[in-house]
């Protein structure tokens, strides 16, 4: 068997830009869309009271993946991070491992990107600003896919002055409260989910809310009430409606299943977006394998073509 290229969380970031993320991302959603990727349900494979483990599999363009990935929200505390893991891309036509990658660059890439996938589908045409609320790994690649694709300045918050002054650094944006973020077009929750953010009180007219944080059973980062007087949108309605921020408002039998429309129908134009200037649109996203492929199937074209170097293992 050929060596083995093993990608680490620097090459990955080498590999794929923001910018070729959101647009591998926003491809992925339009092929799943048309069922031409697929992606079993992903599994999850608690760990308590720690966290959880997740196996995401996904299949597209002669290639199939499966990330091995957790959510540890308990880690920061004891210097780790929240999210680790392992990537196997193969050749979908003979099933030959062909790369593995650092799951964690993986994830925060394409999380960034289908914040900017997302918000360009449905926020306002004349939204510019940007508020990210949760300033940890996957709200500061938010913010960064977001500047990619022409969102700022922006507004970081996080109860951690100091990640939230860093992020608005380097992106030329401010640090600032939590009304200051959500004062703004676009905003992003990224917060472990363990409390409420975001209330029905916060909405303002014409806003694009992000959801990120709340992606497994019992997380949620806006209140019922909130989620209710939103125009919903999810990445993929079992995931979002299982272990997603739409997740207790559909237990709470306040949202059901024809209020919510899944991005990828929104961008092949076959489900209608934003419906007008006014509305406050909701995206829900929960994470899926196809948006990994993504950025895998990109990284392994970079290094193809030999614009990365990486180690080489023999199985
Ligand atoms: N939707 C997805 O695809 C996806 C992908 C990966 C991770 N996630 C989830 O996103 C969440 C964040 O993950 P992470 O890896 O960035 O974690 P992290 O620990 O790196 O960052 C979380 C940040 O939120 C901040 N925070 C905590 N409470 C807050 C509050 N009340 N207001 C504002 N900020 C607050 C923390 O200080 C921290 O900086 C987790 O729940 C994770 O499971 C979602």
């Amino acid at each position: 068997m050929p060596a083995l290229p093993v990608l680490d969380h620097g090459a990955v970031l080498t590999a794929v830009s923001p910018a070729s993320a959101i647009e591998r991302v926003r491809a992925a959603f339009l092929r799943f869309a048309a069922g031409e990727w697929t992606m079993p349900a992903k599994v999850y494979l608690d760990s308590p009271p720690f966290g959880d483990f997740r196996a995401m599999p996904a299949r597209g363009d002669g290639l199939a993946l499966l990330k091995w990935v957790t959510s540890f929200p308990g880690n920061p505390a004891h210097g780790l991070p929240t999210v680790t893991g392992v990537i196997c891309l193969s050749d979908a036509r003979n099933g030959e491992p062909l790369m593995l990658l650092d799951a964690r660059s993986v994830t925060a890439l394409r999380t960034g990107a289908v914040a900017a996938v997302a918000a360009l589908a449905l926020a306002r045409g004349d939204a510019r600003t940007a508020g990210i609320v949760g300033c940890g790994l996957h709200g500061a690649w938010s913010a960064r896919c977001l500047a990619a694709a022409g969102y700022g300045p922006g507004v970081c918050h996080d109860p951690r002055p100091e990640v939230a002054q860093a992020l608005a650094a380097e992106l030329g944006w401010r640090s600032g409260e939590r009304a200051d973020a959500i004062a703004s077009d676009v905003v992003c929750c990224v917060t472990p989910g363990a409390e409420e953010v975001l209330g029905a009180g916060d909405l303002r007219r014409g806003m694009h809310l992000n959801m990120l944080g709340a992606d497994g059973p019992g997380k949620a980062e806006a209140s019922v009430d909130a989620v209710d007087a939103c125009v919903l949108f999810c990445d993929e309605w079992e995931q979002a409606s299982h272990g997603g921020e739409l997740t207790a408002a559909v237990t709470a039998g306040v949202v059901s299943r024809d209020r919510v429309t899944e991005l990828g129908l929104v961008l092949a134009g076959s489900a209608a977006g934003r419906p007008g200037p006014e509305a406050v649109t909701l995206f829900d996203s929960t994470g899926l394998a196809i948006q990994d492929l993504a950025i895998a199937s990109a990284a392994l074209a970079a290094w193809r073509e030999g614009r990365i170097e990486a180690q080489t293992i023999s199985l």
